[in-house]
């Protein structure tokens, strides 16, 4: 990876997803209880790609599905990140319309750096006042659906936010396709077959009828390393 990162001029940031899936697209099992299956490198390539990014972003499924912290794990990554010229711990935000996000996941035990959350105006005010007792800021925008757009812009401006790695899940990552906002698609294909036709892809939302509603993709780079493939798709 260059030192140079890329990040968009525009007023939004630059946006990487980076999702495991098996060789039949699923990214957990149909009752979503195994969503880690990836190997060793797998794992040090999430933080790799952690490394380059201001904050790393999931949906409120993601974050309570699995003991995970967002963070940018091992002192070594952490370093990387500081002569990157980036901040040692990565900022960290949870996506939920209905501010329904579990206090006690994993990622809230850790304090090591701002936790922002992004929810609608279906949050009612005593789960706002919840959720503001275990993140560091709530930001309420958008009626039933969170408008992403002005929530990144918003992002990018209040926090200095020029690099987000989105990790999931398929909700999340499909509201991002949808809305335009992806620049990148990294994606590890593992080899197993999960199947299940309840079973998350790496985008669901309720989908669209029409091929010209596609969000096109360039392959960037694919390698194989070890027994999975790692392919890097521009939008
Ligand atoms: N293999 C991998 O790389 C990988 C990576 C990540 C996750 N996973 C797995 O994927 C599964 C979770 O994926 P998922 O698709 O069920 O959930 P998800 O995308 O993590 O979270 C969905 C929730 O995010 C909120 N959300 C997303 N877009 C929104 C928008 N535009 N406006 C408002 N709220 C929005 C909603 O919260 P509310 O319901 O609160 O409104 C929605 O229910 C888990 O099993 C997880 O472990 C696998």
């Amino acid at each position: 990876m260059s030192s140079k990162l890329t990040v968009q001029r525009s007023r939004l940031p630059f946006v990487l997803v980076n999702m495991a899936m098996t060789a039949d697209g699923k990214i957990a099992t149909m009752n979503r209880m195994v969503s880690s299956f990836g190997s060793a490198r797998d794992h040090e390539h999430l933080l790799e790609l952690r490394a380059t990014a201001d904050a790393v972003m999931a949906g409120a499924r993601t974050v309570a599905s699995a003991p995970i912290n967002l963070g940018p794990g091992p002192a070594k990554f952490r370093r990387l990140r500081l002569k990157r010229g980036l901040a040692a711990h990565n900022l960290r935000v949870i996506v939920s319309g209905s501010g329904l996000v579990n206090p006690r996941a994993e990622v809230f035990r850790h304090r090591f750096s701002p936790i922002i959350v992004l929810t609608t105006r279906r949050a009612a005010p005593a789960r706002l006042r919840q959720l503001r007792a275990i993140a560091d800021e709530v930001k309420v925008g958008g009626k039933n659906k969170i408008d992403l757009r002005a929530a990144l812009r918003w992002l990018r401006a209040k926090w200095g936010i020029k690099r987000l790695l989105c990790e999931g899940g398929g909700e999340l990552n499909a509201a991002l396709f949808q809305a335009g906002l992806v620049d990148e698609l990294h994606l590890t294909i593992c080899p197993k077959i999960f199947g299940g036709r309840n079973a998350p892809t790496i985008a669901d939302g309720s989908g669209f009828r029409r091929l010209a509603k596609a969000t096109p993709l360039q392959i960037k780079s694919f390698k194989r390393i070890g027994n999975e493939m790692f392919a890097v798709f521009t939008v």
